[in-house]
């Protein structure tokens, strides 16, 4: 047999998109590709590409620059650009750079087969389509080689909810869940595989509205079933909007074990007036109402979110009702962007804020988040967390895993194993992560 193609993919932006990386493997496992974290010894280079924020397609041109001599050195070299920027400026990515082979947009990576077969005829392929069929139903089956114990599940993709700031409902497009069954067999699948947590991924995960016994399931009773599963001990899901986060998601955080104590439920802003020109459809006070709720069910949960500062009308007053947020609420992890315009979104055409009002105003954002990060980090020495260990560390003996709030943790124990869900006590907090003992 043929020495095995080997592929080497690079991903950016968010958690979709690694798992939409794992997939594309997959999907050219089927081709006869193993997958090589070296790009020099590779036959064909796939970049993952993410839109969301600034300079998105100048760095894929960079980047598809820094791959020039290794083109020049092996001509059979094929390269692919994959992700948001493919859908978004797929034809001018093909125009400017003829060294690209291929562009495939994140709906069609199902065609990659096919596709990679026509590159390797020597034809150069585009496909950016929103095709009708499920992706995922088409993609060839994985080898069921073992998995790393946590893991990622997309559930929902897209979204309808046209954020005046956002690319996603251009480029994931419209939101649609996969049906109930599809979810539950890859969820037992993974398990089969040595999964012990799995993280549900949407744009909008908790809009989730699948085909299920008896009609639609939400995004709950999605998880209350997921929860039966033996060997499946942690659940999680990412990324939400507050106007979906109906009654029993709620509840399902203070009555199902599994759930774990940790959401990110992005806010944006804390400025009403802000929140309306963004089209959030939320106020302030609806946000940190719902928070209450949240807390109500499960007093533990750490918060996370995300926000913008220099949205286009952003007065100082807006941006200290932002402050006075986050001070409210009270966040254990959290990301902040300056406003960056993105082509064919509403607030692209507004005036934007001068860029140095935005960077001092990201500056003090990012001091407030970091202190209130660090302060939950160093809440949680001298507790007992739960922690699955994911893989070594970078010290001998050495183990790192995930604590329920999603900390990293390092131990240092020989008792300690890859999969593993221990009981630990926290020593120490470091700038990203904590250390400590097992109980
Ligand atoms: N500019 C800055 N940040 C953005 N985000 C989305 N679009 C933009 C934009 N145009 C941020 C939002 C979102 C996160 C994934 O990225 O905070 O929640
Ligand atoms: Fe973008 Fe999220 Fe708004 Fe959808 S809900 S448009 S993904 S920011």
């Amino acid at each position: 047999m043929a020495d095995p193609k080997k592929l080497f993919i690079k991903t950016y932006g968010c958690q979709m998109n690694v798992y939409d990386s794992e997939r594309m493997a997959e999907a050219l496992g089927a081709s006869g590709y193993v997958t090589t974290d070296r790009a020099d010894e590779a036959d064909m280079i796939l970049l993952n590409t993410c839109h969301i924020r600034e300079k998105a397609a100048e760095k894929v041109y960079s980047e598809l620059g820094r791959f020039k001599p290794l083109k020049a050195a092996n001509p059979d070299l094929k390269i692919g650009v994959a992700g948001c920027v493919a859908q978004a400026e797929g034809e001018e990515i093909m125009r400017r750079q003829p060294m690209v082979d291929l562009v495939v947009g994140p709906q069609t990576y199902h065609r990659l087969p096919a596709m990679e077969a026509a590159v390797r005829a020597g034809q150069r392929a585009v496909d950016t389509d929103f095709p009708a069929e499920d992706k995922f139903e088409h993609l060839p089956k994985a080898p069921r080689a073992k998995r790393a114990p946590a893991a990622f599940l997309t559930v929902q993709e897209g979204c309808d909810k046209f954020c005046a700031f956002c690319v996603v409902p251009y480029t994931r497009g419209a939101e649609v869940s996969r049906p109930v069954d599809r979810v539950l067999r890859e969820a037992r699948d993974l398990v089969d595989r040595g999964v012990r947590e799995i993280t549900l991924l949407g744009q909008n995960v908790n809009a989730y509205h699948g085909a299920g016994d008896g009609g639609t399931w939400g995004l709950a009773r999605l998880i209350r079933e997921l929860a039966k599963i033996d060997g499946l001990e942690r659940i999680r899901f990412t990324t939400s909007h507050p106007n979906d986060m109906e009654e029993d998601l709620i509840a399902a955080h203070g009555d199902e074990p599994k759930l774990m104590p940790y959401l990110h439920l992005p806010v944006q802003s804390g400025s009403d007036k802000i929140l309306k020109a963004m089209a959030r459809k939320h106020t302030a006070e609806s946000y940190i109402r719902l928070i209450e709720r949240l807390r109500a069910a499960r007093p533990d949960l750490l918060l996370s979110g995300d926000f913008i500062v220099g949205f286009p009308g952003e007065t100082d007053q807006d941006f200290e009702d932002t402050m006075t947020l986050v001070r409210t609420v009270s966040y254990g992890q959290a990301y902040s962007f300056k406003y960056s315009a993105r082509p064919g979104t509403p607030a692209a055409e507004k005036t934007p804020v001068p860029d140095d009002v935005a960077s001092d105003r990201l500056q003090r954002l990012q001091g407030l988040l970091t202190e209130q990060q660090r302060a939950a980090q160093e809440a949680m020495v001298g507790r007992d967390v739960s922690v699955l260990f994911e893989k070594p560390g970078r010290l001998p003996g050495q183990m790192v895993g995930k604590s329920d709030y999603l900390h990293a943790v390092h131990v240092t124990d020989p008792r300690a194993e890859v999969g593993q869900i221990a009981r630990v006590r926290i020593k120490a907090s470091g700038p990203n992560s904590l250390a400590g003992e097992l109980v």
